[in-house]
């Protein structure tokens, strides 16, 4: 893959981040999401590559623009799918809350899972512990071994999770197993990654949260050597439906490989609002401040970006 593209991705992500922050704490999230995808499409377009989205906002006659199926680019140059969330954490945004940002990730054609928009229960850690988790293993197993492949007391390991009702039994089961809790109010593909960043507390992710973010945050996992396992877990019959019609189960655990196949991916994201992976932006009175990371797994560079923009 040519290299630049993964730098013009970047200009994607922060053009997006930049017109969500402007909605930061104004309590109206649809907004926020549509200047985030309007922002994304147009930066897209001026790209010399034909990519083609493949998670993105929904179905064509649900979204308007980063609609699965929707074609990007100025067509020269290489074909690639695309999987976006122009906003992940709409709601961080709207209400002024932590952990928002605005993400891209690319791969040939067929690399990245296509999958109905439900949810994935997920484990993931960073390089040091990849190779002991198990999604069918118990909670109080997996932390153990985390610990001992981490070289820590299990009173030291830190588990984060989304803050929601169906975690009630998890958070119990980690807490009765020794470990330390971090609850999030959303965005658990910033949490994936922070298990794989050494400066983070965070060493591991438990808990359901999207498929669509789950197959994000594979494609970082694999660059930066950590590991994601994942499964899907539909919410009612038509996500069933959904899943069978794509010859998808409740039964199979998809391991980051499966999600992000290959060595030609990448991975862009921009902070909106600070979180566990980055800073967010800061608007100064003569430029715009954001923070990013490119990561490209044929190198397995994981490059970061603080970026002033500075606005007409
Ligand atoms: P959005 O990008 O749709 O705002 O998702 C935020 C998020 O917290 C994800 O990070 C997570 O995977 C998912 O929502 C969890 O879904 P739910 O809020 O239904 O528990």
């Amino acid at each position: 893959m040519d290299r630049n593209l993964a730098l013009e991705f970047v200009r994607v992500t922060e053009a997006a981040a930049i017109e969500a922050a402007k909605w930061i704490g104004k309590g109206d999230g649809k907004k926020a999401d549509g200047a985030a995808v309007e922002a994304m499409r147009q930066r897209f377009n001026t790209i010399d590559f034909h990519g083609r989205i493949v998670i993105g906002e929904g179905k064509k006659d649900e979204a308007p623009e980063l609609y699965v199926g929707e074609e990007l680019g100025t067509g020269n140059g290489p074909e690639m799918d695309i999987a976006v969330d122009p906003l992940e954490c709409t709601d961080s945004v709207a209400f002024g809350r932590y952990n928002a940002t605005t993400l891209v990730t690319t791969g040939p054609k067929g690399s990245l899972l296509s999958a109905p928009d439900t949810y994935m229960d997920k484990i993931a850690v960073g390089p040091t512990a990849r190779g002991v988790i198990d999604l069918d293993a118990s909670v109080r197993d997996n932390i153990e071994k985390v610990a001992k492949a981490l070289g820590k007391n299990v009173g030291e390991v830190t588990v984060s999770m989304l803050d929601r009702p169906r975690h009630e039994g998890l958070i119990q089961e980690v807490r009765q197993a020794g470990a330390r809790v971090r609850l999030i109010t959303d965005g658990d593909v910033a949490v994936a990654v922070a298990t794989c960043q050494e400066e983070s507390p965070i060493d591991m992710l438990l808990g359901s949260g999207g498929s669509a973010e789950a197959v994000l945050a594979a494609v970082a996992m694999k660059i930066m050597g950590g590991e994601i396992l994942a499964r899907l877990k539909p919410r009612n019959d038509e996500d069933r439906k959904e899943m069978a019609e794509m010859g998808l189960d409740d039964k199979t655990i998809f391991t980051s490989e499966d999600l992000a196949r290959g060595d030609n991916l990448t991975f862009t994201a921009t902070g909106v609002i600070d979180g566990p992976m980055l800073p967010g932006v800061i608007f100064n009175p003569s430029s715009i401040l954001t923070h990013s990371v490119v990561m490209r797994s044929v190198s397995k560079t994981v490059r970061y970006l603080t970026t002033y923009h500075h606005e007409e």
